[in-house]
């Protein structure tokens, strides 16, 4: 389906509530949509040992967040390559090339960055092709008011699930980590056990996959998500969307997105 209007999303929810799974299924539905998964780019950063993943590695393994600085360098680079920031593009002065998924920044490029924030965003592109959805960026209010100076948000999607069934859900994960496609050995096996269907490469869990890191990731988002979910609703493009699963979740969003880019 095409969308008419520009869609800068952004998906709020607890680890394991689907965030990944459902930003796969809307950029089917619409495929003007491209997704940025801030965990994603992360555990890319850690596995091809970047600065900026040596940095953040630990603070990922023991279920923290990672520094807001970093995200900043890490969210707008991206932004940035993918030309979403239009004209002249970021508010921020990088020297170098930004860090992307695909790994191609000189590691020793890191240090070297200067950063400097400027208020005010520029205005951003209304053109459907420049829609985007982010999940997991931002996570706190204060990414949220960094991201403002950036590139407007239209639509910020809580998505809410009982803890137990995400509890559940986490033990089951495997993940494609090139692409950041997500499996769950009930819910959505892979056609191959262990294989990607895509890809037909091997299927990997994640370090911090573990029960008690998934504990301590839980609590952080909750110590983090109502200041930033109030950011929102303030602004008045809030959506909160609840389900026992993604498949109820995934029709209330459709239709919201029809209705907000489409009609
Ligand atoms: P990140 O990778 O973003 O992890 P997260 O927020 O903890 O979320 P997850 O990816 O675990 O879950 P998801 O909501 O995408 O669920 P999924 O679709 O996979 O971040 C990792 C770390 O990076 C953070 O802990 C932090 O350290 C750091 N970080 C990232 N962003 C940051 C930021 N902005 N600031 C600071 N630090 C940051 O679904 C989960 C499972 O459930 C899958 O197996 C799926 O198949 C299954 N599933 C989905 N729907 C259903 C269903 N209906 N029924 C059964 N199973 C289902
Ligand atoms: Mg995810």
């Amino acid at each position: 389906m095409q969308l008419r209007r520009a869609a800068r999303v952004i998906l709020v929810g607890a680890p394991g509530v689907g965030k990944g799974t459902q930003s796969e299924r809307l950029l089917q539905r619409f495929p003007q949509l491209q997704s940025i998964s801030t965990g994603d780019l992360l555990r890319h950063n850690v596995k091809t040992r970047t600065p900026l993943g040596i940095m953040a590695e630990n603070t990922i393994k023991t279920g923290g967040l990672v520094a807001d600085d970093l995200m900043l360098r890490l969210i707008s680079g991206e932004l940035r390559t993918r030309g979403w920031l239009g004209g002249d593009g970021p508010v921020m002065t990088l020297a170098s090339e930004a860090t992307t998924a695909t790994g191609s920044r000189d590691a020793d490029d890191f240090g070297a960055w200067p950063l400097t924030a400027h208020a005010g965003a520029p205005a951003p592109s209304d053109d459907p092709s420049a829609s985007f959805i982010l999940d997991g960026y931002p996570r706190t209010a204060a990414q949220a008011t960094t991201l403002d100076d950036i590139i407007p948000i239209n639509l910020a999607v809580s998505i809410k699930t009982p803890f137990s069934v995400i509890l559940e859900r986490i033990a089951g994960r495997w993940v494609h980590e090139p692409s950041g496609r997500v499996y769950n050995t009930t819910f959505n096996a892979p056609r191959v056990p262990g294989r990607d269907d895509v890809t037909g490469e091997a299927l990997v869990q994640r370090p911090d996959d573990t029960e008690e890191v998934y504990r301590a990731r839980f609590r952080r988002f909750q110590e983090t998500s109502e200041p930033l979910l109030e950011h929102y609703a303030s602004k008045g493009v809030l959506l909160e969307v609840e389900g026992l699963s993604s498949d109820e979740i995934s029709p209330k969003l459709y239709r919201e997105f029809e209705k907000r880019f489409v009609g």
